[in-house]
């Protein structure tokens, strides 16, 4: 009778294990703040900040997958473990990084005031006593309750950017305090010249880093490192010319 095949080399080869799947971090961010993040028609999760997030992915080999999530509450994502990390035009700041880790720095910003263009505002203590919609919770939140003080009836917190300028479209409120890019983008894009920006120079810069859950070193580094190598090969720089031009 015929010797057996040797089955050992054949079924090795077979059982061979398939390479371990790519790691997916998940990406929260609130997708409603053009140009870092938005939803396009078909509903996609669009933006700078989610170009830059995707290119440290694909020069580091991992995989991202970004989750719309609402700005209330998006960095108890991190704590709970539901989202890895969190672009969201987010900025550094002393208060923020006692509970959560950023990247490096990857975008300069400072607070701008959006006006109907026959508005009188032309500095920022105009506001004193004027009604301002601000999104909740954040940088634009904080310098108009310190001009306003905390308990205002003239601060109207939103959900979202977007809601608060549509309340300034509306005439419910006198100005909008939010981050330069965003103002920029919307009066730019906004038919019949309605509205105008007002700067001042009060507003201290601002940067945006990409927050982690506190003590998550690894993926801190794993990050910024990204954010260096994606600046050191030009993607970077032409990721921010498809968005603010040269
Ligand atoms: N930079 C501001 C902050 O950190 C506003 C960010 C809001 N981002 C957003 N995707 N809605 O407070």
């Amino acid at each position: 009778a015929p010797a057996a095949e040797p089955a050992s080399a054949a079924a090795s080869v077979a059982a061979a294990p398939p390479p371990p799947p790519a790691k997916v971090y998940v990406v929260g961010t609130d997708a409603a703040y053009a140009p870092f993040e938005s939803q396009n028609d078909k509903g996609e999760i669009v933006g700078f900040d989610i170009d830059v997030v995707s290119a440290i992915a694909q020069k580091g080999g991992f995989e991202v997958k970004f989750i719309n999530t609402p700005w209330e509450g998006i960095f108890n994502t991190l704590t709970q473990g539901d989202r890895d990390l969190v672009v969201s035009a987010v900025t550094i700041t002393e208060e923020r990084k006692q509970t959560m880790d950023f990247s490096t720095p990857y975008f300069d910003a400072y607070q701008l005031i959006a006006v109907k263009t026959n508005s009188k505002v032309t500095k920022f203590s105009d506001l004193k006593k004027l009604k301002v919609g601000v999104q909740n919770g954040t940088t634009g939140d904080e310098v108009v309750t310190k001009l306003q003080g905390k308990s205002s009836a003239n601060i109207k917190r939103f959900e979202s950017t977007p809601l608060a300028l549509k309340e300034l479209e509306a005439g419910g409120v006198d100005a909008v305090v939010a981050d330069n890019g965003v103002i920029v983008n919307y009066v730019a894009n906004n038919s019949n010249n309605q509205f105008k920006t007002v700067t001042d120079k009060e507003f201290a810069p601002e940067q945006y880093g990409i927050a982690f859950k506190k003590g998550n070193t690894e993926l801190v580094e794993k990050f910024s490192k990204g954010l260096a190598d994606i600046k050191a090969d030009g993607t970077y720089d032409s990721i921010y010319k498809k968005y603010f031009g040269e």
